[in-house]
């Protein structure tokens, strides 16, 4: 970050430590990080705080923070062209959360389709941060007056209720959020399931056949390609609809090797599916690997991992603070 350097946008973006990343997560988001590290002042962010909305084992939790921040940095971000920090280590997130609670009906949330989802996942514990989860995330992002958000398709529907809090809130008390944006891949955003091609492919998915992790072994990720589920023609053709299951593969193979549908379609014309699948797997063997072994060496430093989120962490703060105080005296509050 150069912080004379005010005329460079931002990007804000945030992944939940709360399993190990998966291949959708990696096309989705994190591939396109460090691709805008040079031209924009980006932060990043281990949203761990909206992981405690569903159960987690504490130990394991703080085990994935350093993996999520090993991972940050295996795929390429660097620490001194970014600022890389953990949620809870920035207090004015939670109080930023607070207010925008007070700005944001419960008729808007209840239209989330993820909280719609999650609680039926998990009916036991809808609690009210599972509920309010989208306003936390309004916060992350407004906090840092971030223009851009590179994010999967998933989240959309969270950037939108976060675009329509910080318009309310300007309107109130004058110009005091940017109205983020979304940054949305058409290739990678949406990343589905290997064997059940009309859900997405999930961290939380209980049948480890469906997702492919970044950190996973060359040979089990093959294994994972080749018993993908296609259909019963013998067409590399991209039909979501009718196709599901081929469509994503051809959406995967497109996003990492950065080629469209239409010449992937055309690089496989005439292949047999089992042709496909395999180069579709040694495709993301080869881009995964890598990271892998990055991600392998920073594991074994947790010095240099602790020093890198330490240094996140005053970043963060000083932009978090002065967003804060704004907020503060905007609503009226002694300072
Ligand atoms: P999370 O942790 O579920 O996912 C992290 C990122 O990965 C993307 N993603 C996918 N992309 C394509 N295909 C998939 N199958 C797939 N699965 C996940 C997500 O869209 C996301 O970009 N609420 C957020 C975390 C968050 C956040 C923020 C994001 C908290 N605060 C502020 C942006 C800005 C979440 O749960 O992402």
């Amino acid at each position: 970050m150069n912080p004379g350097d005010n005329s460079r946008k931002r990007i804000y973006s945030a992944i939940q430590p709360s399993g190990q990343l998966t291949l959708g997560n990696y096309l989705g988001a994190l591939r396109n990080f460090p691709k805008l590290q040079d031209d924009y002042d980006c932060v990043y962010c281990i949203a761990n705080m909206h992981s405690l909305t569903v159960r987690q084992d504490p130990a394991e939790l703080r085990e994935r923070i350093y993996s999520l921040l090993a991972l940050y940095l295996a795929c390429g971000l660097d620490p001194d062209k970014n600022t890389l920090y953990l949620q809870s280590h920035v207090h004015e997130h939670a109080e930023l959360a607070w207010i925008l609670n007070c700005y944001t009906y419960i008729g808007e949330l209840s239209r989330m389709t993820q909280f719609k989802d999650k609680s039926s996942k998990h009916a036991d514990n809808i609690n009210a941060g599972l509920f309010t989860y989208p306003v936390l995330m309004a916060a992350d992002i407004l906090l840092y007056r971030s223009d851009f958000v590179p994010i999967g398709q998933d989240q959309k529907q969270h950037l939108e209720i976060a675009r329509d809090i910080a318009d309310r809130f300007n309107r109130l008390y004058g110009e005091t959020f940017v109205i983020p944006n979304p940054l949305i891949k058409r290739q990678g955003a949406k990343i589905m399931s290997l064997q059940e091609p009309d859900r997405k492919m999930s961290k939380s998915d209980p049948n480890a056949s469906n997702f492919v992790l970044i950190t996973e072994s060359p040979d089990s990720i093959m294994k994972k390609f080749k018993k993908a589920v296609t259909d019963s023609e013998a067409e590399v053709r991209y039909d979501e609809e009718n196709k599901p299951g081929v469509s994503n593969l051809i959406n995967i193979y497109g996003a990492v090797t950065e080629k469209s549908a239409i010449e992937v379609e055309k690089e496989f014309s005439g292949a047999r599916y089992g042709e496909f699948k395999t180069a579709v797997g040694q495709a993301v063997v080869d881009a995964l690997a890598p990271i892998r072994e990055k991600y392998g060496e920073l594991m074994n430093d947790r010095a240099y991992l602790d020093k890198v989120m330490s240094e996140g962490r005053e970043k963060a703060s000083a932009i978090a603070a002065a967003t804060l105080r704004d907020v503060y005296g905007r609503v009226g509050f002694v300072l």
